[in-house]
């Protein structure tokens, strides 16, 4: 389970102070001094409060445990000091609503003598170097979208160029040979090394998108007002948290009957297929998803044709096209098959929509990559500018029929040509790559708004704006406004 997956570092500092707690209770003025003692005293087991300290202050967050995001994690650091879990789950000091519930719980101070320094290692250690096609948000957790000029010149996204959404440090796994994954079924567990794995199941090899819950934000918040990331370093997501890659591995449509017999004959949808990642990130997606016709779900451990990189997820990790980036959970350790969803904060709490579902199914796509927001673009003799993108199906992989392009907000469109000839021999029955686009468009003098939008095999196409997700799984007609310098 999450809790149990993480680090020895992690483990250690949950015993914090404990040892020499007291049965009396430590009842608190405000700004009054606490000793060590009586923080440890408090460890919230027993009807006893739920304190922490953080950097000199005691916080009571008997209350706020039961809100925590992160869920039982708070318990951890009972009665002592939490900063050595923040150093690992660092997003806590970017949050603006931790810096808020710091406020609402502190109750004192700790005593000067009994302040100690967070642990000294770096958990992030091990993060490897980036490259430049990264546009970085936070550096820890390392969190980056892809640079449109980059994104849009390829069919498939180079592997250091792709956009990484990580939650933890990247765990140090240095040897694919001796990595485990452990397949549990209630009592029963069994684990197979990554060559065990690779050796017995068929290598299998899917193009597809992988694209974070929250590609858009930026466009989300623009079209409809503010959403779950206001306030966040990630509220100016733009379009580059998504690349087009060719995966190899193990189908889980072959691997997961095999390992659990009660999905042989998958009926109703009661069943969930937890991952577990070595970084303590964990996530969930119901069985009916990752094994449905045409699902392409693998255990990838190659991408590109090279190993996976350490950013992503090296040496295993699953791979769910056409569903949000999220559940495609890294550095694999354990798959669960279980009854109810993971009980993670990254189902429990986040990732899920203003309906309270959860996030899962990506929706039908189309995005402008070039020219960028506030560019300024040269027209062609004729006064048309160029434009390009690209276009991908919902989770349900239906194929993309066309995407439109309209320089007057909608009133008339024009049709994108779409590249289908680069798209690989391979891919002809693999649903979830994109497509790239091209247009020229005829733009006023001084320049103005272009949009775009794709239509599908079902009959859909993608709405203006899109409902309201909190910010994330948007997919309204993606716009750019541009700037336009005349011919000569
Ligand atoms: N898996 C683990 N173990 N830890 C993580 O932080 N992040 C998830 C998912 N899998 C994450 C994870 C999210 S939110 C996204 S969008 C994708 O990985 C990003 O994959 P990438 O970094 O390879 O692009």
């Amino acid at each position: 389970m999450y809790l149990r997956r993480l680090g020895p570092t992690l483990a250690a500092g949950g015993a914090l102070g404990r040892a020499a707690y007291r049965q009396t209770t430590v009842r608190a003025k405000s700004e009054d001094t606490f000793s060590a003692d009586e923080l440890a005293a408090n460890d919230g087991t027993d009807g006893r409060p739920l304190w922490i300290s953080f950097r000199g202050a005691v916080h009571d967050v008997t209350a706020f445990a039961k809100e925590h995001p992160g869920g039982k994690f708070i318990e951890m650091a009972a009665g002592g000091d939490v900063e050595t879990f923040w150093r690992y789950w660092h997003y806590h000091f970017h949050s603006p609503k931790v810096q808020d519930a710091l406020q609402r719980t502190r109750i004192g101070l700790l005593a000067p003598t009994d302040r100690t320094d967070a642990d000294a290692e770096d958990p992030y250690h091990a993060d490897p170097p980036r490259g430049p096609a990264h546009v970085s948000y936070i550096a820890r957790p390392y969190n980056s979208e892809t640079d449109r000029k980059v994104l849009s010149a390829s069919y498939i996204t180079p592997t250091d160029a792709l956009y990484v959404r990580n939650h933890a440090p990247v765990p140090p796994i240095a040897d694919a040979a001796s990595h485990r994954v452990a397949f549990v079924d209630g009592e029963h567990e069994v684990s197979m090394s990554v060559p065990e794995l690779a050796s017995r199941f068929a290598s299998a090899t899917v193009t597809s998108i992988l694209q974070c819950a929250g590609n858009r934000a930026g466009d989300d918040a623009r079209d409809s007002g503010p959403n779950g990331f206001k306030g966040t370093p990630f509220e100016g997501i733009d379009c580059g948290m998504v690349g087009n890659v060719q995966w190899s591995g193990v189908r889980l449509a072959e691997l997961l009957p095999a390992m659990f017999p009660r999905l042989r004959n998958l009926t109703g949808d009661n069943l969930h297929i937890i991952f577990e990642g070595a970084d303590g990130y964990e996530s969930s997606t119901p069985a009916k998803m990752v094994l449905g016709d045409g699902a392409d779900c693998l255990l990838a451990t190659h991408m590109n044709g090279d190993a996976l990189a350490a950013d992503h997820g090296f040496p295993c990790r699953a791979l769910l096209p056409g569903i949000a980036g999220a559940r495609s959970v890294k550095w694999l350790t354990a798959i669960r098959l279980s009854e109810t969803p993971s009980a993670a904060p990254w189902n429990a709490a986040y990732y899920r929509q203003s309906d309270d579902a959860e996030v899962q199914a990506l929706p039908l796509q189309s995005i402008i990559l070039q020219p960028a927001p506030r560019e300024r673009v040269a027209a062609a003799a004729d006064g048309t500018v160029a434009v390009q993108g690209v276009a991908y199906p919902g989770a349900g992989g239906a194929a993309i029929k066309g995407v439109e392009v309209s320089a007057d907000d909608g009133k008339s469109w024009h049709a994108a040509t779409l590249l289908r000839d680069e798209v690989l021999k391979d891919d002809a029955t693999a649903p979830h790559h994109w497509l790239r686009w091209t247009a020229r468009l005829p733009l006023g003098a001084g320049g103005g708004a272009l949009c775009c939008r794709a239509s599908d095999a079902d009959g859909q196409t993608q709405p203006r704006v899109s409902t309201k997700h909190k910010g994330y799984l948007y997919n309204g007609w993606s716009r750019v406004e541009v700037t336009v310098t005349p011919s000569e």
